[in-house]
């Protein structure tokens, strides 16, 4: 494809330290498969980042695959985009080791994450988890991208990423394109069923519901999802007085594609017995086909590893190129 190579370039990565749910798929994953048609993108397990917690070996392996299958189900045709698994492309921890020698201390002592899991993790505040950031930006710069869709969480990644690349390219050139966060415009924020004060996460799994789960945990989920002890007891979307419903109506718009106002009429005067489970019912129904193609693809191991050795060798043609020029300007011998 000719053409290809015209299109914007967009790259972003999901950690498989947890299994995908429902927050995932509503906000960015449900979109991606329109941006492979719109840009060039690359989609890849950042797996060396998830070490920087302690992780159970045999969990990561099967949350990579399983997280691989899952967005092959859910529409990334790895034919029409590169997937990837980040530990599989030796050029990210190359060129995280360049970028960590022009990355200051002071301002990784000022990522909010880090400050927020060094509190969480008290027992293990490695340099890894100091350092990501520059890991981070290793995984865009390597592919000049124009794009990299985060949620709000990461905004501050992207911005340091931009410092990094600008403060390099001040001393050597242009050798790396400057990206723009991309924000989706459309992003849905779930938040949780038990607790819609909080955004849904797998740490509250009760109020979270996991693309794999079986159709009737979803259901006892959504029937047990916390509505609002308001005495009007009717389905309509008021965020501040009424987030536990309000939540619920914005998933089944999201599942259904029906604006609030449709979803307001659809159950006006039917109160909060009907339209739980009919929540339930329509995310049972369009995570269904998901979860299905994604237990097939797993059982077809030959697949998954052609589309991770072909998304491999991809990336690593891209990220070598980047690499090579990045080596040469800092004054390293070529081999
Ligand atoms: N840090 C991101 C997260 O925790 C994951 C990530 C790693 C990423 N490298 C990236 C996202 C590069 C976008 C681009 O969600």
């Amino acid at each position: 494809m000719e053409q290809a190579t015209q299109k914007k370039v967009m790259i972003s990565g999901i950690q498989p330290s947890g299994d995908l749910h429902l927050g995932n798929y509503l906000g960015p994953l449900r979109h991606w498969p329109a941006m492979i048609e719109e840009f060039d993108c690359y989609f890849f397990l950042a797996d060396l980042h998830t070490i920087t917690v302690r992780q159970d070996p045999a969990m990561l392996r099967r949350r990579t695959l399983e997280q691989l299958a899952s967005y092959i189900a859910c529409g990334l045709d790895p034919e029409k985009c590169v997937l990837f698994v980040q530990s599989h492309v030796p050029a990210h921890s190359q060129l995280a080791w360049v970028l960590d020698c022009y990355t200051m201390f002071g301002e990784l002592s000022r990522m909010t994450q880090f400050k927020d899991k060094s509190a969480k993790h008290a027992d293990n505040i490695n340099a890894g988890l100091f350092t990501y950031p520059a890991l981070m930006a290793a995984d865009i710069l390597l592919y000049q991208p124009d794009f990299v869709p985060v949620g709000e969480d990461q905004k501050q990644h992207v911005e340091i990423c931009r410092d990094i690349a600008n403060r390099f390219n001040n001393i050597y050139g242009e050798v790396f394109k400057v990206p723009e966060p991309y924000i989706a415009k459309v992003g849905a924020r779930i938040m949780s069923l038990n607790a819609p004060e909080s955004k849904m996460s797998k740490s509250m799994p009760e109020g979270c519901v996991f693309l794999m789960e079986k159709p009737e945990d979803i259901m006892r989920k959504f029937k047990r999802a916390v509505t609002d002890s308001d005495t009007e007891r009717c389905v309509r979307y008021a965020p501040a007085e009424k987030p536990g419903v309000s939540n619920l109506i914005q998933i089944y718009a999201a599942a259904t594609g029906k604006s609030y106002e449709e979803v307001e009429r659809e159950f006006d005067g039917q109160g909060y017995g009907k339209f739980k489970p009919a929540v339930g019912e329509a995310i049972v129904e369009t995570l269904r086909p998901i979860r299905e193609e994604a237990q097939r693809l797993l059982t077809d191991k030959t697949y998954l590893e052609s589309v991770y050795r072909a998304g491999a060798e991809k990336a690593d043609y891209v990220a070598n190129k980047t690499l090579r020029k990045v080596y040469k300007k800092v004054g390293f011998v070529a081999r």
